[in-house]
């Protein structure tokens, strides 16, 4: 791939609303498909921390104690990465191998070289269904309770001042389509061990940000992301302490990177938290691999509260899942053309939206004619041509029909964006024994 290299990075600032949009259609249009996504001017990150940097952003890696010792490994990490997750060393079975007794040395190497290299650490994860101690996996309701809020207050307390954001929860939800909360010791304690965990990582460490982290939560109209899209937003209403939603995306051509990716990033960011792609891995190779990277790095910087992405593990053989080859650089330690991909996205001017979608806008809602089973809503946009609304249905119904905008998902969150028809459109929803009237939100963009 051709690089030019041009003008100073923060000659980037101040984007149009125009080049957002374009940059979202774009996304939408097919991008994963292998539009080419290059931008007219390119800059000069040479690595892919410097050219995350170039847009506030960081690029980040899991590390693996174990392979500390390989000079290949470290070199690539110190050189290409500013954001270091610990990849299983500060889970609770490695921090808290007998109950009371912490062990924080693997822990502590990983975290310590990071920060003597000035990177920052991601603090990777203090509750979780999976790897715990063979002592808490036996356990369960209060005592339970108390054993992971000692936990968390031992670990991130621990770690206080050197983690820039916690996964506090780990995978909480169930995978298909019931958007229930995974059934697991920890979940059996209670409904709300989720906000428990949260205000006990504050408590700890007040100045780290608060992630809640999961998997094949990428696609927008996935009931698994409105499951915890709905939780985020709650937690937001409620003063629950969230700063951020990590979104693992580990994909295959089983769960390839969806087109609709930059959506649910925006609508999550759109909650008033950040967002950051933190396990990324893509299995494939050449072109069609390089493409998803491509699409990922796109999405991401597509939103401006998207902070940062990570990949999980540096070679593709240092991978959880090597055979695959998921990664940036093959088992020699060399750059993969999905390296090219992303650095190269990294540095593409359109790529980087750091400044906010220009106006504001305004939504009114009304309902108008309604029959046994269903009903029409109106809504009416003001303020800006270029909008996304969001709409809430009630409990219980679904969309049977919409005109005058595009409309994506049957029930919980709708979303709207226009069509080329003007700023009022409508939908019809099926009452399933609800009547009330839905609620919206716009954003411009
Ligand atoms: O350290 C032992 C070693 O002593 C032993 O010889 C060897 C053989 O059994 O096992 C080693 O431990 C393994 C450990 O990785 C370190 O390599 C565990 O068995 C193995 O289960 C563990 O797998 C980790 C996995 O989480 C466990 O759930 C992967 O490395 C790690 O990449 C993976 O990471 C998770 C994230 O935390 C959450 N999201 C999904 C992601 C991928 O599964």
């Amino acid at each position: 791939m051709t690089r030019v290299r041009v003008r100073p990075v923060r000659a980037r600032l101040g984007r149009s609303t125009a080049r957002f949009a374009a940059a979202a259609a774009m996304l939408v249009a097919g991008c994963f498909a292998g539009v080419s996504a290059a931008g007219p001017a390119l800059a000069d990150g040479s690595t892919l921390q410097a050219a995350a940097a170039e847009s506030g952003r960081y690029f980040g890696t899991a590390i693996a104690a174990g392979r500390m010792s390989d000079s290949q490994y470290m070199t690539i990490a110190n050189r290409e990465f500013n954001m270091i997750t610990a990849e299983n060393e500060m889970k609770m079975d490695a921090t808290e191998p007998s109950r009371g007794q912490f062990n924080f040395s693997a822990g502590d190497q990983i975290a310590n070289w990071a920060i003597q290299n000035n990177k920052r650490v991601r603090g990777h994860a203090l509750a979780w269904h999976s790897q715990q101690p063979s002592w808490m996996q036996s356990m369960e309701g209060s005592a339970l309770r108390t054993a992971m809020l000692n936990h968390i207050a031992g670990v991130a307390g621990h770690y206080k001042g050197k983690i820039y954001a916690w996964d506090v929860v780990n995978e909480a939800f169930e995978d298909g389509s019931s958007g229930a909360r995974r059934n697991s010791n920890l979940q059996r304690t209670g409904n709300d061990w989720i906000e428990a965990a949260f205000r006990a990582a504050r408590s700890a460490d007040p100045n780290a940000k608060l992630c809640y982290n999961d998997y094949n939560t990428d696609n927008w109209n996935h009931a698994k992301t409105q499951a915890v899209y709905n939780m985020v937003r709650d937690f937001k209403a409620r003063g629950v302490p969230i700063d951020c939603v990590g979104f693992q995306a580990h994909f295959n051509s089983g769960n390839p990177v969806p087109s609709n990716y930059h959506v649910t990033l925006q609508n999550f960011a759109d909650l008033g938290v950040d967002v950051q792609i933190t396990e990324l891995d893509i299995a494939g190779s050449g072109t069609s691999q390089a493409e998803q990277f491509r699409g990922v790095t796109q999405a991401c910087m597509a939103v401006t509260r998207c902070t940062g992405i990570t990949v999980w593990g540096v070679r593709d053989t240092d991978s959880w899942r090597a055979s695959d080859t998921p990664l940036l650089f093959d088992g020699s330690g060399n750059k993969k053309l999905a390296y090219s991909y992303v650095l190269d996205q990294l540095n593409t001017a359109d790529g980087g939206s750091t400044t906010p979608p220009a106006g504001s806008c305004t939504v009114t809602v009304a309902k108008t004619e309604s029959w046994g089973d269903r009903f029409n809503t109106v809504f009416t946009v003001s303020g800006t041509n270029n909008w996304r609304v969001l709409i809430r249905t009630g409990s219980g119904q679904s969309l049977q029909n919409s005109w005058n905008a595009t409309v994506s998902g049957t029930s919980g969150t709708l979303t709207a964006t226009p069509n080329g028809n003007g700023n009022q459109f409508g939908i019809t929803l099926y009452t399933g024994g609800n009547t009330s009237t839905p609620t919206a939100s716009c954003t411009a963009v």
